[in-house]
């Protein structure tokens, strides 16, 4: 139900410090440790590889994941998109291991891929918000959300809830590795689930940066470099989705390969500045698109803010900052389609979950 709330999409953006709150819960065992079903830590512990296989959000949230299991546990990763990995199948490596990350957990362009590679015979994982769906059933185990039914077509506490376990399983998969990890990875989740309820809670600002940016406009641009790269994706495919506005999430440093010629005067870009190895390269690219007459909005993080950026996100661990960044894209997406007289929740041409290849 979505009792005092317009659309769906809003009290899901809303319930999302709840979730990451939920999912360090689920995940948690006697001692207060973050955990997992020992099974599915072996399985992961086992792989020599790990393959991630999804669609849409989904597939952005894996690009995601490949950067925490790299990085935290030391498991090299691909991430593929399903409908292309089925017919067009790599080399595997010795040991593979799919992850399958779908929020419905009936998406038959993933199906496909998991019926293939059980009949080769390699484990296989579901990452899924519903218990009992196709996917989960089919696979050798099952990794839940707990994000609670997401009703609007466009994917917002799912998301984020991928994002979340997937560090939580990088996390406990590199602990059973004996690896050095650095982050408080519990502490910092709670600080981020803080950082989430402060950015729903600034709807105004939100509202405020689509009636200024995307009233008008036919496209828009969204950059940054690295884990901001992944979640200028996922702004791009919301504002898509919801607004119809042709929107496109690029690396940064790519736009001047030939994109850069689609900026015209006033063209909004979007550009995500979080990390800071990276920060000063993103600005780089902004300057080169203000210079073609771009309407520049930054989203900074705090510590790398600088005098003209739109607005600066709450500071958290740099492995998390794509939970807070996606939120103000979320929310940007929401009212540029609202002003536009779209339907939110149910957009045109698109269903919640594509049981069809
Ligand atoms: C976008 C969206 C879709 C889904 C995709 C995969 O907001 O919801 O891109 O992410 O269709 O769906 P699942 O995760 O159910 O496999």
């Amino acid at each position: 139900e979505k009792g005092m709330y317009p659309h769906f999409m809003l009290k899901e953006m809303d319930e999302q410090p709840g979730v990451i709150r939920k999912i360090l819960q689920a995940y948690e065992n006697e001692q207060g440790e973050l955990a997992m079903d020992e099974n599915i830590v072996n399985a992961f512990n086992e792989a020599d590889r790990l393959y991630i296989i999804a669609a849409g959000t989904s597939y952005h949230a894996g690009l995601i994941g490949k950067h925490y299991f790299e990085k935290i546990a030391g498991i090299p990763v691909e991430v593929h998109i399903s409908s292309e990995f089925g017919y067009n199948m790599p080399l595997l490596s010795e040991k593979p291991l799919f992850l399958f990350i779908t929020q419905s957990g009936e998406t038959a362009d993933s199906r496909q891929v998991l019926v293939k590679i059980k009949a080769l015979g390699y484990p296989s994982i579901t990452l899924t918000n519903a218990t009992g769906s196709t996917l989960s059933r089919e696979a050798d185990h099952t990794l839940l959300l707990y994000a609670g039914p997401e009703i609007a077509v466009a994917s917002t506490k799912a998301y984020t809830a991928q994002v979340a376990v997937l560090a939580i399983a990088a996390y406990v998969v590199a602990k059973k590795r004996g690896k050095t990890v650095e982050i408080d990875l519990k502490k910092e989740l709670a600080i981020t689930a803080n950082a989430i309820q402060t950015l729903v809670d600034s709807k105004e600002e939100m509202e405020q940066i689509a009636h200024e940016f995307l009233a008008v406009s036919r496209n828009a641009f969204f950059i940054g470099r690295n884990l901001d790269y992944y979640v200028s994706l996922e702004g791009a495919l919301k504002v898509k989705e919801i607004s119809y506005i042709q929107a496109e999430g690029f690396a940064g440093g790519e736009l001047k390969h030939g994109t850069i010629a689609l900026i015209e005067e006033g063209t909004p870009v979007f550009a995500i500045v979080t990390q800071q190895a990276v920060s000063l390269n993103t600005r780089g690219n902004v300057k080169e698109v203000v210079a073609r007459g771009a309407n520049p909005c930054i989203l900074s993080m705090e510590g790398l803010e600088e005098e003209n950026d739109r607005f600066v996100l709450p500071k958290v661990h740099a492995l998390l900052t794509p939970l807070v960044a996606v939120i103000p894209l979320q929310l940007i997406s929401y009212y540029a389609a609202l002003h536009r007289g779209c339907d939110v929740d149910k957009p045109r041409n698109l269903a919640k979950s594509v049981t069809v290849e």
